[in-house]
């Protein structure tokens, strides 16, 4: 069973981490919170770590782990070359919530790229997390440290529900600060090309390099069009209850969601909905969460993942969720929650 130890970014537990460095350097997996999501660690440059971290998940090995470093100084020698446009968007968003994809060195296994000449790198603000890379010798392979298929951890709960039994230690943090995975961006191509939104979104990434490419297979419903970020094309998380997502004009969304649950239930289904705090009270019936007010929508991308975990808790059958395009994080946001309901969606007329 994993060893838990609790400590916040104000107040490292030095001889925690230590011990954590330990268990990584010695091949073993440690699970620690970012600032996006929670990440299931294994050392970076051992072949045998990146497929206990995949076995840990039950994750399809053919899918790329993010290498985590520590500083702008231990990049060059896992990557073949940094091209400049990166280079300047390092410096704009490192530490932080931003991926880039590089050429790989040698010093980088197969096993960690999934077979990929390419390698993912990231240098999170986390300071749990940077203290931790270093202690464990500057390369850490982390996915998101949930089983696959469910959703990404915010909370060291989430971590322990899901992979308790399979690895050594699980570093509680608390809660995350964005709750969204990383945007990763792919600089093996010119201009570079998003792959997955998040926190940065493009009109941030565009005001640093110019004009910047959005991946067709993230923003299409289409499952031909092919997601080139091999862990996108997988049908990620899919909650246990039927999800639909309601569009249409603001005001009318929800009128539209009472109808819906209100026919549900009158068929005996356990319905939920998924609203914020400017809406919760229009909600007389069925189970209701609020993840946050979307006058701050940071609020909404910080709580998607737990209150999808909560209904599954829940065993609620059907459920239905307002839709949050907004301004900066919305694209992030709505990739992810449409992912979740299978791209189903109610279109408001
Ligand atoms: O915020 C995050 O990025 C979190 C925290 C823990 O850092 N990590 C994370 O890792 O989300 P994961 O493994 O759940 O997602 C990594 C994504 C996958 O979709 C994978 O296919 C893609 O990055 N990826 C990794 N290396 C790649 C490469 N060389 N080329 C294209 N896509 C790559
Ligand atoms: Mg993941």
């Amino acid at each position: 069973k994993a060893k838990m130890v609790q400590m916040t970014e104000k107040q490292l537990d030095m001889d925690a981490l230590r011990e954590a460095g330990e268990i990584l350097k010695r091949g073993g997996l440690v699970a620690f919170p970012t600032e996006t999501v929670y990440g299931l660690g294994g050392n970076a440059l051992d072949p045998e770590a990146s497929r206990k971290i995949y076995a840990a998940k039950g994750r399809p090995s053919d899918n790329p782990l993010i290498v985590h470093i520590a500083g702008m100084e231990d990049l060059p020698a896992i990557v073949s070359e940094i091209p400049e446009k990166a280079e300047k968007l390092a410096e704009a968003f490192w530490p932080g919530p931003l991926t880039m994809i590089f050429s790989k060195s040698d010093k980088v296994p197969y096993e960690t790229t999934g077979g990929l000449d390419s390698v993912a790198v990231r240098l999170p603000s986390n300071r749990i997390a940077q203290a931790l890379i270093r202690q464990a010798g500057g390369y850490v392979a982390a996915p998101s440290a949930n089983t696959s298929g469910r959703p990404s951890p915010t909370l060291a709960v989430h971590v322990q529900e899901d992979l308790e039994d399979r690895i050594d230690m699980i570093i509680d943090g608390g809660q995350v600060d964005i709750g969204l995975e990383s945007t990763i961006v792919d600089f093996t191509e010119d201009p570079p090309v998003v792959l997955r939104p998040g926190y940065l979104n493009r009109s941030m990434l565009e005001e640093v390099l110019g004009e910047v490419r959005i991946d067709p297979g993230i923003l299409s419903a289409d499952s031909r069009v092919r997601p080139k970020a091999p862990g996108m094309r997988y049908k990620h998380y899919a909650p246990k209850a039927d999800l639909a997502v309601v569009e249409g004009p603001e005001q009318d969304v929800p009128g539209k969601i009472r109808e819906l649950v209100h026919e549900k239930i009158d068929a005996g289904y356990k319905t939920g909905v998924i609203c914020t705090s400017e809406t919760r009270g229009e909600y007389p019936e069925g189970i209701i969460y609020s993840i946050g007010c979307r006058a701050e929508e940071e609020s909404i991308a910080r709580h998607l993942y737990e209150v999808l975990r909560r209904f599954d808790e829940d065993g609620v059958e059907y459920i239905y969720s307002e839709s949050f395009y907004t301004p900066r994080m919305g694209q992030a946001i709505m990739n992810r929650l449409l992912k979740a309901a299978g791209h189903e969606i109610v279109e408001i007329q």
